[in-house]
């Protein structure tokens, strides 16, 4: 993988220390502010996408971002073009994106989406009273920090409700997935557009996959056009049936047949998840499901809380317990993944699957131990480095150097084995083999 030239380097008086994600027109750099020593999220345009009216709509972006003074929206610091490059500084959410999450975790229980989606719709109407319009609501724009704590990010395709915005009349602004018919038909939008999008997130966090999803862009489109909403229920037979027609009213083709606001949509929403009406097979389905997670506890609870000890390296850490002689069975680790939100547990979880050779497996669950970890506690250094170790074995190795440099910092004492790991990752990186395991 070639080396990124920009890191180290200063922009806007900020210092880049590392890339922590890029998007079809735009890379996002973790930064620190020279003078202050803030840290900071600067993304940076694309070159390539340098043109007169991209450059003007990034601009207008930071603008109208940095108008906006919300708990769920990412505050924007700065913004400016210098050496021809634009760019946009902003806080930095510790986390990961609502894509990442879904990817690594798949699909949430309803009440933890509802949890997201909630602070999201407050985000939007918030800036819809403000006359402004999103448009490009999606999973990879919602950040999501510690204790599931969300923010929405990138009004990149931001549209002031009183003018006709910086891009060409018609021409299409969003993600396929996530546009309202009226704006994939290049027609007048409002926050109605934000509240369709809204639900294709709300239906993908419960079903897996957005309400459209087809193997084409154009069926895509076609489909939010034409096509019903698919019955929720039928993908996801967990989710409350009074959830259905909540859903498929903001999923309405027409904006006049949506709800009126996000708020509304979400107090609906939720009305219809609370709903006590229990369908036998699923009551049946939840206590078998509530006695293995209970077994999977008590199995854990007595088994080992370590960070790693690998191959003679220093070693971190406490108990004792030989290794389950069987791997963790798929489904079990799925289970707690869903069902638990202890730091421990989680992180214990990932290191046995480390040690199984099962980094895939182990990722989510390091992450989500790594989510809920208190700041500033050994777990939270564990957890870091478990999820480090994950992503270093299924070959992300970039991405597995934040996290190591992070147990770094968190664990002084296992400084060694950390610092092994390390130099394992930038060996693999100089190798440019980040897609194989090392
Ligand atoms: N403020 C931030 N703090 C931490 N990470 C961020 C921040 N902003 C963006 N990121 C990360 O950078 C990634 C890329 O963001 P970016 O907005 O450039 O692209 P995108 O939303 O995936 O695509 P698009 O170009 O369509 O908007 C995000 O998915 C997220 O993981
Ligand atoms: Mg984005």
């Amino acid at each position: 993988m070639a080396e990124d030239k920009r890191i180290g380097t200063v922009l806007g008086g900020y210092r880049i220390v590392e890339p922590l994600g890029s998007g079809a027109t735009s890379v996002v750099y973790r930064a620190e502010h020279v003078r202050l020593g803030r840290p900071a999220a600067l993304k940076l345009l694309t070159p390539a996408f340098g043109e007169a009216d991209f450059r003007d709509r990034f601009l207008r972006e930071s603008r109208l971002a940095a108008s906006l003074d919300h708990p769920s929206i990412v505050p924007v610091y700065d913004a400016g073009d210098e050496d021809g490059l634009l760019y946009i500084a902003m806080a930095c959410v510790d986390g990961s994106d609502l894509k990442t999450l879904l990817a690594e975790e798949g699909r949430l229980p309803v009440r933890r989406a509802l949890r997201i989606v909630g602070q999201i719709a407050s985000a939007l109407d918030a800036a819809h009273a403000r006359g402004l319009v999103h448009r490009d609501v999606k999973p990879a724009n919602i950040l999501v920090a510690a204790e599931d704590r969300a923010y929405l990010s990138d009004f990149g395709v931001v549209k002031e409700l009183a003018s006709n915005g910086t891009t060409r009349t018609g021409s299409f602004v969003g993600t396929t997935e996530y546009s309202a018919p009226e704006q994939i038909e290049g027609r007048a939008v409002d926050g109605r557009a934000d509240v369709y999008a809204l639900a294709c997130v709300l239906y993908e966090c419960i079903a897996g996959a957005p309400p459209f999803h087809r193997p084409s862009e154009v069926a895509v489109l076609n489909a939010h056009l034409h096509t019903p909403p698919p019955k929720l229920t039928r993908v996801a037979t967990d989710a409350p049936p009074a959830l259905e027609p909540v859903i498929a009213k903001a999923l309405s083709k027409s904006p006049l047949d949506r709800y009126a606001t996000c708020g509304e949509f979400l107090g609906a929403a939720r009305a219809a998840a609370s709903d006590r009406r229990v369908h036998r097979r699923r009551l049946a389905v939840s206590l078998t499901l509530l006695a293995l997670a209970a077994l999977i506890g008590a199995a854990i609870a007595t088994g080992v809380y370590a960070l790693v000890d690998r191959g003679g390296g220093t070693r971190t850490v406490t108990t004792t317990r030989t290794p389950p002689s069987r791997p963790v069975s798929p489904s079990l680790d799925s289970l707690l993944l869903a069902s638990s939100v202890d730091p421990r547990t989680l992180n214990d979880a990932a290191f046995w699957l480390i040690k199984a050779q099962q980094y895939a497996r182990a990722v989510p669950l390091a992450r989500k131990a790594l989510r809920y970890a208190t700041v500033g506690t050994p777990t939270r250094g564990y957890a870091a480095f478990n999820l480090g170790d994950a992503l270093r074995h299924v070959g992300r190795c970039r991405e597995s150097l934040k996290y190591f440099d992070r147990a770094l910092k968190l664990e002084p004492q296992a400084r060694d084995v950390v610092r092994k790991a390390i130099k394992s990752v930038q060996r693999c990186l100089q190798r440019g083999a980040s897609a194989q395991t090392p």
